[in-house]
């Protein structure tokens, strides 16, 4: 059928949501394809999300004024600094759209976050997609060299998805240093929970040094409720306004909002399987390595295999295996750490690629 439509909306390529786990008889699956928490909610949680059912014939508070405030505290910024979206994703289109329209480009790292580009082609605005060193590390040079008069805003991803490095604090001060100061610097730091690089950018700290700086967070990741849909902006005042007006109106339920302090409040627990997580990245990537493989230091709840022209036919191999992962061929694949059954599961995969000649 033909429609009067933005002939730019064409060109987006529909968001490949990650796999689900692959059935097969007898094999035991796994879902590593999405960067989600392995862990079911807390009780805790659950209690809270239980109570918050009677209230969905009402619709949420708008401000989410809960979990804005319990923030506020929590990273001590005012809450005029904060603004909560469906997701970081939300956050990240509020901004977008606020920023950028048709004649404004948008400068981010690629591969990375594959929302960039349908958030700002859905602005109507322009991508400029810098490559990532041959380490799969932002090229900050490259980055700064792409900012022109027409430049809106520059993404840094970190750690970068998907190949999990992340970006230094020297590399994000020269960029912020040589970034016009009315020229947005958004941080999308997702995974910042799971980065234990003693070098790594810390966006909550530039947002205190610089004026321009806007933070992305998550609650889907390190606390695990991806399925409830809730990340947030902090930024200065003016810009949070402004996002508030692009917001979607209701976008982040009640039942969200509950969770989220809940989840706050149960912190401590939930950080202790941030540990098991990274851990477990640390084991695997170990191993990984002893059998020859060249893996960029990962820093979030993921990893990445370059396998190139290999790609596809390693992707059957882990499916085959019962495992769900995130494919980028002919680049790579990209694999969420799981329980610690499920690693065990990739290194057997790995260890066979290895044998049959697909080393990276
Ligand atoms: C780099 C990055 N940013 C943001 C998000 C968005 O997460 P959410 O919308 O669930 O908060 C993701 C999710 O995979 C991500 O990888």
């Amino acid at each position: 059928m033909t429609y009067k439509h933005r002939p730019e909306i064409d060109t987006i390529p529909a968001y490949k949501q990650g796999k689900p786990a692959p059935s097969a008889p007898g094999v035991r699956s796994f879902k590593l394809s999405s960067n989600e928490n392995p862990y079911q909610p807390l009780d805790s949680v659950k209690d809270v999300i239980a109570q918050s059912l009677d209230r969905i014939n009402r619709y949420p508070d708008m401000s989410g004024w809960n979990v804005v405030s319990r923030l506020a505290e929590e990273i001590d910024v005012a809450p005029e600094n904060i603004q909560l979206g469906c997701g970081s994703t939300e956050v990240i289109t509020q901004l977008v759209n606020l920023l950028a329209g048709p004649g404004d480009e948008v400068v981010y790292p690629w591969r990375s976050f594959e929302a960039y580009p349908i958030i700002v082609t859905g602005a109507g605005a322009t991508s400029v997609k810098v490559p990532l060193t041959a380490q799969g590390t932002h090229d900050i040079d490259a980055m700064i060299a792409a900012v022109n008069e027409h430049t809106r805003l520059v993404i840094v991803n970190n750690p970068n998805n998907p190949t999990s490095t992340s970006v230094s604090d020297a590399g994000a001060r020269k960029l912020l240093a040589s970034v016009p100061s009315d020229v947005i610097v958004l941080f999308d730091e997702a995974y910042f929970q799971f980065n234990t690089d003693t070098d790594t950018s810390v966006a909550m700290d530039l947002f205190r040094e610089f004026p321009n700086v806007v933070v992305a967070h998550t609650f889907s990741k390190a606390y695990g409720l991806a399925g409830l849909r809730i990340g947030y902006a902090v930024g200065p005042a003016a810009v949070i306004e402004g996002m508030r007006k692009v917001a979607l109106p209701f976008a982040v339920s009640d039942v969200a909002q509950v969770a989220a302090v809940a989840s706050l409040d149960a912190y401590d627990e939930l950080d202790s399987r941030v540990q098991n997580i990274v851990a477990e990245r640390v084991r695997l990537v170990r191993s990984l390595r002893e059998l020859g493989y060249t893996i960029p230091e990962p820093q979030a709840n993921f990893f990445w295999i370059g396998f190139g022209e290999k790609t596809q036919e390693a992707a059957a191999r882990f499916e085959a295996a019962g495992l769900a992962v995130r494919v980028f061929a002919p680049e790579g694949i990209r694999i969420s750490i799981g329980e610690s059954e499920a690693n065990d599961v990739v290194l057997e995969v790995c260890t066979s690629l290895a044998e049959d000649g697909f080393l990276s």
